[in-house]
Formats: C-alpha cells, structure tokens, sequence
C-alpha cells in the first residue's frame, strides 16, 4: 500500500460528542475511508454487527452501552471478534487502559485526538485487518474442502468438525495456551485432509481394503501435512496431522512411540478415534458413548492412547456428544477415522 493506504476502509465511530464524531469524520474521509457514524453503545454493537467495519473507533464513555462493554461484547461473536477495535478517552489513566486490554481493545487515542496519531494507529490496524481477511479466506477454502471430503463417505459427514470440536473444548480443559488450542482446532479441522488421495471405492467400502488401498490410507497424514506444509501460516498443525494416526506403543502408521508423538497429536488421536466409534462406519455401526470410550480405555489390551488424555476426554465426553444408541459388534479390522 502507498498512497491512501486507508482509501476504501470501512470505519465505524461511536462517541456522544458530536463535535469530536464530526472531527473523526474529517480526518479519515481525507484519508479515503468510508465512516459510519453513531452516538450510543448500542448503536454501535448493531451497527457493528450489521456493517462488519474494518476498524472500530469507541469512545469509553457513551449512553446505553459504554465503550468497554461494546468492545467486549464484540470479542464474543466469531464475526466481530477480530475486527480491530481503538478506544478513545479523556482519560491518561493507566486503570483505563488496562480495562481496554482486558475487554479486548487494539489500541487507545486520547482526548483531544491528535491527527496524525489517529491515522499513524488506524492505518497500522488496517493493515493487520487485510492480512487477517487473506489468511481466514485461505483458511475457508480449506475447511470447505476438509467438509467436502468427509461428504465423499455419508458415514463420515462432520467427522472433521466435531474431531476440532472435541479437541478444543478437551484442550481448553487441558490449560492448552492459545496458540496450541488455535493450533489443534485447526490442525484437527485438517487432519484427514489428506484423504484426497483415496478413492471414494476405498472410503465407502464395507470389507477389508485391498493392500494397494490400504497402502493408499496410510499414506493419507503424510499427503495431508505435505499439502499444508507449503502454507506458512499452517506449519504448526503439520506435526498434528502428520502423527494423528500413530500410538504410544508404537504400532500406528509410522511407528512413533510414547513422547515421540507430540502432544497435539495425541489430542487428536484421542477426538479421532472416539468420533469414529461413536459413529457408523461403512464396516461396522457405532459404539455407544460409555462402550466407546472402554476403547479407548482398554485398547484391547494394548497401550494405544494416552490415558492421561483419555481421563480428560472421558470427563467432558457426555457433555460434547451426541451419541448413536445403536451398538452392532466391530466386524472388521479397520480402523476407519
Ligand atoms: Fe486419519
Ligand atoms: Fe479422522
């Protein structure tokens, strides 16, 4: 970006002082930005919803709602959540901005506002804003293909998505930092991705795969990790990927023992599996909840999960299932999450 870095962004200003509105107004028009305008928090909270602003400007003090609780209110939505968010106050104070850290601000402006620290602060947000915009549509166009392959095979439908779903709420309870828990709910969104390989002959089929599919199925984490390997932005899910299939007493697809296998993996491994037994699969029906997490407790007498793991999940499992009464007996060897 050169010249009008900022021409085109849309703005949204809310402040009860029409004269400092106004004065906003000026400067970011002649900047090239396209302000909306309103004068109480909930006015803001709508608008903001509705318009979907690049950058929010919010006074702390405002009729309804105040600065702080809009800002608030917006880290709570997933469309709102990363808009940028700047608070403006009269206040110097250091319990004020600490409050806006708290509540999820970006950045603070203090009255009277200076020009160029407006526009200094604005165009830095707005920047992060476009390059958050690039990376979430990277990001959709994967996730819709990680829900078109698990289409491919009806027995697998929202397998990808509740594998991410268990894994977050498993590592929230786990005291994963944000990194890992952004890490996992990705990396477990993904983790079949590599699936692409397999023929739909081979996913939809009742029996034993032939060794050539087989072959074929094993090779699906490393396709998937290679695939995302070449996305900087999505290195850090490869090792989940990768090892999602591997066990603790080393007999999963590349042999991996113990602590070798990351942490996140194991995470993984352990949603993976529990969504597959809970859950019909084209060679066998679905496992009760209670039955399925027996599994994994018991491993068929082998150390497969990690049973730290396995404790966590088993304590959340009821809450995040919804399970299938039906239980036929495991009619085949494979394992088919
Ligand atoms: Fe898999
Ligand atoms: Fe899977």
């Amino acid at each position: 970006m050169e010249e009008q870095e900022l021409k085109g962004a849309r703005v949204l200003v809310g402040d009860a002082n029409i004269t400092t509105v106004e004065l906003l107004e000026d400067i970011l028009s002649e900047e090239g930005c396209c302000v909306e305008k309103v004068y109480n928090g909930e006015d803001a909270l709508f608008k903001a919803r509705m318009m979907l602003p690049d950058i929010i400007l919010l006074d702390i003090t405002m009729p309804l709602l105040d600065g702080l609780e809009v800002c608030q209110q917006l880290r709570v939505t997933s469309e709102t959540r990363l808009i940028p968010v700047i608070i403006i106050t009269v206040h110097r104070d250091r319990e004020n901005r600490m409050k806006a850290i708290k509540v999820g601000a970006d950045d603070f402006l203090t009255k009277p506002v200076d020009k160029l620290e407006l526009v200094t602060r604005v165009k830095s947000l707005y920047k992060r804003k476009k390059y958050l915009d690039d990376m979430e549509n990277v990001e959709v166009v994967l996730y819709s293909l990680s829900s078109m392959l698990d289409a491919r095979c009806p027995y697998t439908a929202n397998h990808s998505q509740n594998v991410s779903y268990y894994s977050t709420v498993l590592g929230q309870r786990m005291g994963l930092p944000k990194k890992e828990l952004d890490a996992v709910r990705r990396g477990a969104l993904l983790h079949d991705i590599g699936k692409i390989i397999v023929s739909d002959t081979a996913l939809n089929k009742p029996g034993k795969l032939t060794d050539r599919e087989w072959e074929l199925m094993k090779m699906h984490p490393i396709k998937g990790a290679d695939l995302m390997g070449n996305l900087k932005n999505l290195k850090d899910i490869c090792p989940i990927i990768l090892y999602h299939h591997e066990k603790l007493d080393g007999c999963g697809y590349y042999g991996l023992r113990g602590d070798q296998i990351p942490l996140l993996a194991r995470i993984v491994a352990v949603c993976d599996t529990y969504d597959a037994l809970i859950n019909d699969r084209p060679y066998r029906r679905s496992y009760p909840v209670d039955d399925a997490l027996d599994v994994l407790k018991k491993s068929n007498g082998h150390q497969h999960w990690d049973q730290e793991i396995v404790e966590k999940f088993t304590s959340i499992a009821h809450e995040v299932s919804k399970p299938d009464l039906l239980y036929w007996p495991n009619s085949s060897n494979r394992e088919g999450s």
